[in-house]
């Protein structure tokens, strides 16, 4: 059983073991794979994993061999499922491995912006501390999030995580989601119009799949609606803002901050004058990736190929 793992490095940079996968076959790892050579190196492969390498129709056509697909991620539309299945090939995903992690980042984001800690660590370093006068200062102001208002947009794994922890700081959690689950609702948070959670929001997080329908929700037109000074953290997609937008208002100040994990493009390849916005703080899409996630991640993924062997694939997304 020839396995390869086209692009493994991003998630296991060399702290985690592909031991569990290496039992299963004979097992080639690449730590990335340029488009020219996808064919040339999978070209004996039974089975492909593959991260953010696209597996579009002629590449699957061009690989007869091919019988398993194990995206390594929970998005999968690197892969042409449709024509996979019509080949006959399986694609699974790993749908949840992250919640938790992600969810925290939220934070490590939003308390970023309401206490400057990294700012403020670096001036003591310098030791401003030791020729100040009183035995306290800050350079920034300081933000308690106990009584303002989330707005959680998506209410699905990591917006329902995301809505407890808020509800722990003693925030005021209201959520959106266009089908809503109102079975969720309850002490943590309530359901309002995306208009109402635009209006009353002093904080909003972002937590829905890019779709047509999401992509640029938060545009000139909503961040007119927002409060002025409204926090936005975007753990999500970054098309889900339009960055045009949302540097014209972190400018003005009717955005106070952004906390962005995800940006249109990935990597940006440019400079992005959202870089130059000492109010926007930008993090390399790194929410998904603490060591215990990635470890979650990778054995679901062995775990999706053993039950695909045993005959009863599991996650499959091409069904
Ligand atoms: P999920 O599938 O459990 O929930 C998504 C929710 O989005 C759905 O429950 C629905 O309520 C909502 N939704 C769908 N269409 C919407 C719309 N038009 N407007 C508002 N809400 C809408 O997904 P999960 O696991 O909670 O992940 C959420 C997102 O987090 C993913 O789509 C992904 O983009 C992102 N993500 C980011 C990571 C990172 O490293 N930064 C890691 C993992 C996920």
């Amino acid at each position: 059983m020839k396995i390869v793992v086209l692009d493994g490095f991003a998630l296991n940079p060399g702290d985690l073991s592909w031991d569990a996968l290496n039992a299963l076959g004979d097992v080639t790892i690449y730590d990335r794979t340029p488009k020219e050579d996808v064919l040339k190196r999978a070209e004996d492969a039974d089975i492909i994993f593959t991260n953010k390498t696209l597996l579009k129709a002629p590449q699957l056509e061009a690989l007869p061999k091919l019988k398993y697909i194990g995206v390594l991620a929970t998005g999968y539309n690197i892969v042409d499922t449709e024509f996979a299945k019509a080949k006959g090939i399986v694609v699974t995903n790993v749908p949840t491995y992250g919640t938790k992690s992600v969810a925290q980042f939220v934070f490590a984001h939003l308390l970023e912006i309401c206490h400057h800690v990294a700012e403020h660590a670096e001036s003591v370093r310098q030791e401003k501390w030791n020729r100040n006068e009183d035995f306290s200062y800050w350079s920034q102001p300081l933000i308690e999030l106990d009584g303002k208002v989330m707005g959680i947009i998506g209410t699905g794994r990591i917006g329902v995580e995301t809505a407890k922890i808020a509800c722990a700081f003693g925030m005021k959690v209201i959520a959106y989601a266009p089908r809503p689950n109102f079975d969720l609702e309850g002490e943590i948070f309530k359901y309002e119009s995306l208009e109402n959670l635009f209006k009353t929001s002093d904080v909003i997080s972002l937590h829905c799949p890019l779709t047509d329908e999401t992509r640029g929700m938060l545009n000139q037109e909503a961040f007119d609606q927002m409060k002025e000074g409204v926090i936005i953290i975007n753990t999500s997609r970054g098309p889900l803002i339009d960055e045009e937008a949302l540097l014209v208002a972190l400018k003005s100040g009717k955005v106070y901050a952004a906390g962005l994990d995800v940006l249109a493009k990935e990597p940006p390849k440019e400079y992005n004058p959202l870089y130059a916005q000492t109010n926007c703080n930008i993090t390399p899409h790194i929410a998904w990736a603490p060591r215990a996630a990635r470890q979650r991640l990778l054995m679901s993924a062995v775990e999706n190929l053993k039950s695909f062997l045993d005959g009863n694939p599991i996650n499959q997304v091409n069904s």
